[in-house]
């Protein structure tokens, strides 16, 4: 249902906005209400209410905005104009002139992806992560997710389990290697940092102009964790040469060009890498997909009550598009390491 339009104004006025002409729903957004809005003055604005069913801790949303906002900013760095919070809304100022896309095609567009996520993790690389408040606990705990699945399979509310017994087993011959790189930045043997944790291609927002580097934004799940992860989650979603709903699975693949772009640009913004972490960089690709491919196959056991679905099977379909992504990216681990410059990881 949508909002009235009196109630965005009152919002509005409470955050200072007085003369505000046009309000419309605005971006392809899946998680919070985001509105464009055109003031008198000519100034324009991004007005958000945030999702408080995923985020039920506005304060410590807000909080963390500000942090790394502030930390961007004092370092000289482009980033989202906050104007206002008040409670679940939020109001910032529209970044003009720029594109983002919704599925990177090209290797130039995933370049400047990869190269944009870079220099926001390299640019916060000397903000103390405990700053930030964990907005998602166990966000990408591997070993949580992996019970979590264990637990969906085990209860099996809706008599799935059965049909995805092929699923559960390609999991199982991953357990070993799902796990790492969280208990690497628990161990500290990788190092916890402030990252995005939503790494996705539509989160950037790249001048038209060409000049001048793309501006990550939705900062709602930078918290600490490892920079891996959002490597991790480029290769999942802007190295695939299909949707991550695709049913036809021999469409579905990682790009060698595509990730040969997702490394360079990556790389090029990542000064601040240890060896550790540049050592798995390909492991990443691999461990995020499994991650996400697994969520959706515990949503698909547990009666698809987390993730939005368009139709019956929805979440099954994605787990298989996911797990056919994690073999594409083994079949192609030894080429993909020799582009990162990392030895080849073990498969299984
Ligand atoms: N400050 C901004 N300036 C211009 N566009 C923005 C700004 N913030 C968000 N957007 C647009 O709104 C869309 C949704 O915002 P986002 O914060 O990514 O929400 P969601 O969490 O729902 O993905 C973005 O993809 C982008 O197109
Ligand atoms: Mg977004």
């Amino acid at each position: 249902m949508d909002l009235p339009r009196s109630e965005l104004d009152a919002v509005l006025a409470s955050m200072g906005v007085k003369d505000a002409l046009a309000v419309g729903r605005y971006g392809g957004g899946h998680i919070n209400d985001t509105f464009r809005v055109c003031a008198a003055s000519g100034a324009e604005y991004i007005l958000q209410r945030v999702n408080t069913g995923i985020f039920t801790d506005v304060a410590a949303l807000a909080d963390n905005v500000r942090t790394v906002t502030g930390h961007l900013k004092a370092k000289g760095a482009r980033t989202i104009d906050v104007v206002a919070f008040e409670g679940p809304w939020r109001l910032y100022r529209f970044i003009s002139g720029c594109t983002s896309y919704d599925v990177v095609q090209t290797p130039a567009e995933a370049f400047a992806v990869a190269l944009a996520f870079a220099k926001f993790q390299d640019e916060l690389s000397d903000l103390d992560a405990s700053r930030l408040h964990e907005i998602l606990p166990g966000f990408h705990d591997t070993a949580l997710r992996l019970r979590h699945l264990d637990e969906a399979a085990r209860a099996d509310v809706m008599g799935r389990r059965a049909e995805v017994a092929a699923e559960l087993a390609f999991v199982d011959a991953r357990r070993g290697m799902a796990t790492t790189i969280s208990s690497m930045t628990a161990s500290g043997a990788i190092p916890l940092r402030a990252v995005h944790n939503d790494a996705k291609a539509n989160n950037v927002l790249v001048p038209k102009s060409g000049d001048g580097d793309g501006v990550v934004i939705d900062l709602d799940s930078t918290m600490p964790g490892s920079a891996l992860c959002d490597f991790g989650d480029m290769v999942r979603s802007s190295s695939a040469t299909a949707a991550e709903d695709e049913a036809d699975l021999a469409k579905v693949g990682a790009s060698r060009d595509l990730f040969e772009a997702l490394v360079a640009g990556y790389l090029e913004g990542a000064r601040f890498l240890t060896r550790e972490e540049c050592a798995l960089m390909t492991l990443a690709g691999r461990i995020s997909t499994l991650e996400v491919g697994m969520r959706f196959l515990t949503d698909y056991l547990a009666g698809d009550t987390y993730f939005k679905t368009a139709y019956p099977g929805h979440n099954l379909v994605r787990a298989r598009n996911q797990f056919r992504m994690v073999e594409s990216l083994e079949a192609q681990e030894r080429d993909f390491a020799a582009i990162a410059g990392c030895p080849a990881q073990p498969v299984g």
